[in-house]
């Protein structure tokens, strides 16, 4: 066993690549923590496939690079970012095809390049099935890595591999790989001990390993993805919403203990498990869906909370064809529809305002919190007036033209406005940060209902205590 603190204010770069081997570098992040390293992990698209990122970020406090095209949550090029600061960079387990990338320079991957671009000492732990890994083309590879790049190969160890087959191949113990790591490094000096100059810390780690209980018995539904209006049985209008946003808000609310009911529109991200699903492609759908649940037959709300991600179509064509339309040099004129705003009508419901705000006197008790989003472009300064015209209790916003804030990325920088008046401006976070930050709003607001409604004052679920 290594001793501890050899790796005191040392960055370490932990590249892993898609062997099965994988699961086993959740314990070498360990082992470099437990030296007192600072490490930042970098991980293969395949990678991804055989652990899980987010177990990865949580064990080091840092966002996980795995995607070299993306840039950190703050605009820089993380793999150059890394690569400048890193004390040295260790890669295990490395397979057969990231030693042949490797050693004829092939930076598809963050790995490779942030080896690419590093004058760090790299480490490296070979991880395959032994005829993989006896093969001239591997010790080739290998031998270009050792000899011409002059990397640390810690050798495969000979055991029971993953085939079934006897031989070598296993990873290394990875103890020895720290104390290469470690003698890789060497006396030299720690490249940068100023933390700006590193990759960024997540802005609130403890909030991706959070598994509160603060939603179990309430029902939140969630809505995500665009809606796709069509013009005819193969087209439609649709836009650009992945959906990221609403699953990282169902993940959270299942984990926080709510049972949770997705209205999907189209949406790209994986549905989660655990997670009952309504597939509601169009504006119509989607609108037919939450009335399936917002009145149950004693007049109650079939749900405690509404999260409004969805990105609603505003318009949809006035008469869809029932065939395809054929191409016409004539070109085409399409009539486009208002569809109805499904929150603001949700809002005056919940509430028992008819359309010209008017009581019905049939409100919905006790009333769901409503939360809408808004996706502006160039500034927020409508935000406030949405929150009022759809009377939600918290309306996210955020401007989609800002980076690492538009549709499809795994970041998110909002402002809450509270129908208090409290304003919140959030930095750049991870979704599911950022998911998290709304429902403690809406776990608040829930609990400050419910209380109201014990002592017999009137519930005000527009304002939380928190
Ligand atoms: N929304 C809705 N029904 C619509 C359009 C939007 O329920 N027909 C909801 C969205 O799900 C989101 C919120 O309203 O929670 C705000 O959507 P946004 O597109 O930002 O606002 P709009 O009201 O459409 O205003 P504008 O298009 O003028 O920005």
């Amino acid at each position: 066993m290594s001793q501890p603190g050899r790796l005191a204010g040392r960055l370490v770069a932990l590249g892993i690549t898609g062997s099965i081997a994988a699961f086993k570098a959740v314990d070498l992040l360990r082992l470099l923590r437990a030296e007192g390293a600072d490490v930042v992990v970098l991980m293969t698209p395949s990678a991804t496939r055989f652990v899980a990122p987010l177990t990865l970020a949580a064990l080091s406090r840092r966002p996980v690079d795995a995607d070299v095209l993306d840039l950190l949550p703050d605009g820089r090029i993380g793999h150059v970012i890394t690569a400048d600061a890193a004390d040295v960079v260790v890669v295990a387990p490395a397979t057969a095809h990231w030693l042949g990338a490797m050693a004829h320079g092939l930076a598809a991957d963050v790995v490779t390049a942030t080896c690419l671009a590093t004058s760090a000492p790299v480490v490296v732990g070979p991880a395959m099935d032994g005829d993989m890994y006896a093969h001239p083309a591997t010790q080739a590879n290998v031998r270009i890595l050792r000899e011409e790049f002059g990397y640390r190969i810690v050798e495969p160890e000979t055991g029971g591999l993953a085939s079934g087959q006897v031989g070598i191949g296993r990873l290394a113990a990875l103890e020895r790989i720290v104390d290469a790591a470690i003698d890789a490094i060497g006396e030299r000096p720690i490249r940068k001990p100023d933390p700006a100059d590193r990759p960024p810390r997540l802005a609130d780690a403890d909030d991706l390993a959070r598994d509160a209980d603060d939603l179990v018995g309430r029902h939140v539904v969630v809505t995500a993805g665009g809606t796709a209006e069509p013009i005819d049985p193969v087209r439609f209008i649709g836009n650009r919403s992945t959906g990221a946003m609403g699953i990282a808000v169902c993940e959270a609310a299942r984990d926080r203990g709510a049972r949770v009911t997705l209205i999907a529109g189209m949406v790209q991200a994986a549905i989660p498990a655990g997670v009952e699903v309504i597939h509601a492609e169009t504006a119509a759908a989607m609108q037919a869906a939450l009335a399936t649940l917002v009145e149950t037959p004693t007049g109650g709300a079939g749900f405690d909370a509404l999260v409004m991600a969805a990105a609603v179509a505003d318009f949809r064509p006035a008469a869809p064809a029932d065939r395809k339309i054929a191409r016409t040099d004539a070109g085409l004129t399409l009539e486009l529809l208002p569809n109805p705003d499904l929150l603001a009508g949700l809002g005056r419901r919940v509430r028992g305002l008819d359309e010209t705000g008017a009581s019905t006197g049939t409100p919905i008790l006790p009333r769901p919190v409503l939360v809408g989003f808004a996706a502006e472009t160039g500034g927020l300064d409508r935000a406030a007036a949405k929150l009022g015209t759809k009377r939600v209790d918290l309306l996210v916003a955020n401007d989609v033209t800002e980076a690492g804030s538009g549709f499809g990325t795994t970041t998110n920088r909002v402002t809450l406005f509270a129908a208090d008046g409290r304003v919140d401006p959030l930095p750049l976070l991870p979704k599911r940060i950022v998911a998290n930050r709304i429902l403690d709003r809406v776990a608040g607001l829930l609990d400050a209902r419910d209380a109201a409604a014990q002592t017999g004052a009137t519930p005000t679920p527009g304002r939380t205590s928190s």
